[in-house]
């Protein structure tokens, strides 16, 4: 079903009709929605006298979180565990994944910082390389991905983000991940900023690790995000990072000294607890709108608002499509470059436009309860 854009930003979005500001910058921080005020505000007050919190403030939030974020991947139970951060997940990937001396990950020029470092250092560590193919017009070359995946044998793994940060492409993460399991190579995504914007079958696109930080398209606090392992993957990889509660055997609060190293033999085995139960509950009910409004609804209306503004690219001369020209390389991040980019961003930022500016574009990143006359305000100011 369509999205009632009007009754949604009643609803959840009431400062739209205020008109303080027009949000168009859903890549850096999305807004918290009502719900998600209310659910940090109601666990906040318990937190802060927690004589009044209650059993179920602690450890069946934390599974709601969980649970709503499997949800909206497509992900089994048991394959989610919560993380207050995307590079926490990165981090997880490059130190658990199996590669060795004289191996290579393979990725791609344009990656974000936070899919870049931990993978230095690690492959640093063990000898290995991480390889970062350079762009074809700019966009991730995915046939020159593709051809080392088939050719190179000291390729082990691939590490990419599903969406860039910049121009927003959209890597065709089927095709990855089939060629990936066809050959024997695990695939790792960054799905920050994909997730909340873009539909998502980590079981259909073969995804060994994915990781996902809350705090963009997902509407949710920051100190969340989550992290997924595929099933099968789950057992064999060891956390690096230890936490008290990834062993079954932490769970009886009257038998902590009953020490036992065994790990859970789901996902929790890689969580460091104590996590943030206040952003938790609030994480699980952001989540909890994109689940009402299904993940294909939402998707579709990002990209309904992304189409229009390629539309207007392209009957505006003055305005530089820099996103890709195919829309299925398209997800909710579109780049823009108008002659003069300062001065542009100078007009949006004068009207109270929220976009950024990324590697000399505007970057315009709207979500589903944006209007399209938000959109199109946004746009004119672009040709000045
Ligand atoms: C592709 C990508 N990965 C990761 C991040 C952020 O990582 P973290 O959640 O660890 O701050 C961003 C944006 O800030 C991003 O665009």
């Amino acid at each position: 079903m369509p999205i009632d854009v009007t009754a949604i930003r009643e609803r959840e979005f009431p400062w739209t009709a205020r008109g303080d500001a027009i949000f168009l910058d859903h890549a850096s921080t999305g807004p918290l929605p009502e719900r998600t005020r209310r659910a940090l505000a109601e666990h906040g007050l318990r937190r802060a006298e927690p004589f009044r919190l209650t059993a179920d403030d602690f450890f069946p939030t934390l599974q709601r979180a969980r649970d709503a974020a499997a949800a909206l991947i497509g992900a089994p139970p048991g394959t989610v565990a919560l993380m207050t951060n995307t590079s926490h997940g990165v981090n997880l990937a490059a130190r658990a994944l199996p590669y060795g001396r004289g191996e290579v990950i393979l990725s791609t020029a344009g990656e974000f910082p936070a899919n870049v470092y931990p993978w230095i250092a690690a492959a640093r560590e063990r000898g290995a390389d991480f390889r970062m193919l350079p762009l074809a017009n700019g966009f991730p070359d995915e046939a020159a991905i593709l051809h080392a995946i088939e050719s190179d044998p000291r390729v082990r793994g691939v590490a990419v983000s599903w969406v860039s940060f910049w121009n927003g492409y959209r890597f065709d993460l089927d095709a990855l991940g089939a060629a990936c399991r066809r050959h024997g190579k695990w695939l790792f995504v960054d799905a920050i900023q994909g997730v909340g914007a873009s539909d998502l079958d980590v079981v259909r696109a073969n995804v060994d690790v994915l990781a996902c930080g809350g705090q963009k398209w997902l509407l949710s606090p920051w100190g969340t995000g989550f992290c997924y392992v595929r099933k099968e993957l789950v057992t064999s990889l060891e956390p690096k990072e230890v936490g008290w509660m990834a062993q079954p055997a932490t769970s009886d609060f009257n038998r902590f000294l009953e020490y036992d190293p065994t790990w859970f033999d789901d996902a929790r085995r890689f969580e460091v607890v104590t996590l943030d139960f206040v952003n938790f509950a609030a994480m699980a009910a952001s989540l909890s709108l994109f689940l009402e409004l299904t993940q294909a609804a939402v998707g579709a209306r990002v990209r309904a608002l992304v189409e229009r503004a390629v539309a207007f690219a392209s009957a505006n001369e003055g305005v530089e499509l820099m996103s890709a020209a195919d829309p299925a390389h398209r997800a909710g991040v579109v780049a823009l470059r108008p002659r003069d980019v300062a001065a542009a961003s100078g007009r949006l930022k004068d009207a109270g436009l929220a976009h950024a500016v990324r590697e000399g574009n505007i970057r315009i990143a709207p979500h589903f309860y944006n209007t399209e006359a938000e959109l199109d305000g946004a746009l004119r100011l672009l040709s000045g």
